[in-house]
């Protein structure tokens, strides 16, 4: 597997795992890092960093195709998303994330801590409800990993 940046159109459908509405990732990919991880030419993962501040990242998009995912592809992404943040001398990375599933264990398995609650925050910026587990999100939960 190769993970490679990429400044070429980026992969919709994938990221549309992680965040169901294109018009949210339309709105952040401007000006944002995207890294694809690669078998071949097969695309199976990647993720979407941004500058949100001084020294300060946003860690706004991870997926993994569904084929792929529990095979440790995702973990192999969010380390190679921490050392991009270091190399970029970022002293901090967040990530918004709902308040239960397992997005949360995989995140905080690498070091991220509960740092704050966006309340009703997927009922604000989602035109569609959004459910797991047979759970609505409503409130996001702010992470952040200090470097
Ligand atoms: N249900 C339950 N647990 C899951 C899971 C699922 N669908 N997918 C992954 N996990 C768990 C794995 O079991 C593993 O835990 P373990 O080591 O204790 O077994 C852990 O998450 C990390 O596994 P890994 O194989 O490194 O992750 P991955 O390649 O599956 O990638 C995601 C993780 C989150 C990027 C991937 O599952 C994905 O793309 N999900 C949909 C998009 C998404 O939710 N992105 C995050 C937005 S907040």
């Amino acid at each position: 597997m190769k993970i490679l940046r990429t400044e070429q159109s980026i992969p919709m459908d994938l990221f549309l795992l992680a965040d169901p509405s294109e018009a949210q990732i339309l709105g952040y990919i401007h000006n944002a890092i995207v890294y694809i991880a690669k078998i071949a030419d097969e695309i199976i993962g990647g993720y979407i960093l941004v500058i949100i501040g001084h020294d300060r990242y946003e860690l706004k998009n991870i997926a993994v195709n569904v084929g792929h995912q529990k095979k440790g592809v995702g973990t192999k992404l969010l380390n190679h998303m921490i050392e991009t943040v270091k190399e970029l001398k970022g002293e901090s990375v967040e990530v918004g994330t709902g308040t239960f599933g397992y997005q949360l264990s995989f995140y905080q398995r690498a070091g991220f801590r509960v740092d704050r609650i966006d309340k009703d925050f997927f009922l604000l910026n989602y035109g569609e409800a959004i459910f797991e587990d047979g759970i609505q999100h409503k409130d996001m939960l702010r992470l952040l990993l200090k470097l």
